[in-house]
């Protein structure tokens, strides 16, 4: 491999990545000849072709693949280096590379802002996914940091909270129940209930408290979005459960309230997630460092639905 060189790595990774000669040439402005010439001459040094291409597609060979791991980490490394770098000449500089879980979208970009003012050299892309996707990019190592609603389960990861996470039975504001105090888990049981989609963690939170009530869901409806909840619980389809963070920009409307019911909210925390083992960069090193002290910053979700039900706004963990 030592006859091979930095660009054909850069070609080969990009081909793999977009999974298209064509595009990988664009993305690096190059031409296709160029780009299938590096290629010929890579696969030449190893000895063993890297893609197969079928009908119309190109799939990684098993030299391919084993190639495009050892990329990963020596693209991920060269960039901890620049960062390095940047550091000691006193700039925080580089990419951050976030994912989230669905409902983390109502605070983590009010998050981002202040972060990239304070950071101008930092770009930050963040993917937003529910959590079962999001695990399985924890687990191919694909971000610098998760937020997820619960530890990960299973896999081999650190994890700190840094927001409480309440989750509420919301209902529209004319909901027969409005007003009434202490609403029993088995009354709730009997309303038309909207869910969230198999994989989401707000979903395993409401099953996991109604079966360890040994009582059955209602479920009329299944849904895998937030905002689709709130429109459905308007429209009278039922009600939901869901964190008290997806209000955020709805308290004005009124049509939504939170019902006084036992058990509720149920107390959940936000983590911010990595792969244990991993060598945080200090771009994430310094996002986490301002995630311990911001959180106050999103504390500011608007309170009379807690009000109704006689809670206190969010706060943040006590660390
Ligand atoms: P979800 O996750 O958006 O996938 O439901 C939120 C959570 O785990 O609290």
């Amino acid at each position: 491999m030592r006859h091979s060189t930095f660009r054909q790595l850069e070609v080969f990774e990009a081909i793999a990545r977009l999974g298209s000669f064509t595009r990988a040439a664009e993305e690096l402005f190059l031409t296709q000849p160029t780009v299938s010439m590096q290629i010929k001459k890579l696969a030449d040094t190893v000895g063993l072709p890297l893609f197969e291409q079928i009908g119309k597609r190109i799939y990684l060979t098993d030299a391919g693949m084993a190639l495009q791991s050892s990329c990963h980490e020596i693209f991920e490394s060269l960039k901890n280096f620049e960062m390095l770098i940047s550091d000691m000449k006193g700039l925080k500089k580089g990419k951050l590379r976030l994912a989230v879980v669905t409902t983390a979208k109502y605070f983590a970009p009010r998050l981002l802002g202040p972060f990239c003012k304070l950071y101008p050299g930092i770009n930050v892309s963040l993917k937003v996914s529910n959590r079962e996707r999001i695990l399985e990019r924890l687990g191919e190592n694909l971000d610098d940091l998760y937020v997820l609603g619960q530890p990960p389960e299973g896999l081999n990861a650190v994890y700190e909270p840094f927001l409480d996470n309440p989750l509420v039975v919301l209902a529209p504001h004319n909901h027969p129940l409005t007003g009434h105090h202490g609403i029993s888990l088995k009354r709730l049981a009997e309303e038309p209930f909207i869910m969230r989609e198999p994989g989401s963690g707000t979903r395993i939170a409401v099953e996991r408290l109604f079966q360890d009530h040994k009582l059955a869901l209602n479920v009329r409806m299944e849904l895998g979005s937030n905002e689709a909840i709130k429109q459905a619980i308007v429209g009278g389809l039922g009600v939901s459960v869901l964190s008290r963070h997806t209000l955020a920009l709805d308290a004005a409307t009124g049509q939504l309230i939170t019902l006084d019911v036992e058990q509720f909210p149920i107390e959940r925390q936000w983590f911010a997630v990595s792969p244990a083992g991993k060598q945080l960069s200090i771009v994430a090193q310094t996002f986490l460092e301002y995630l311990r002290s911001a959180t106050d910053q999103i504390n500011d979700i608007p309170c009379h639905f807690a009000e109704q039900a006689g809670e206190c706004p969010l706060t943040p963990t006590p660390r």
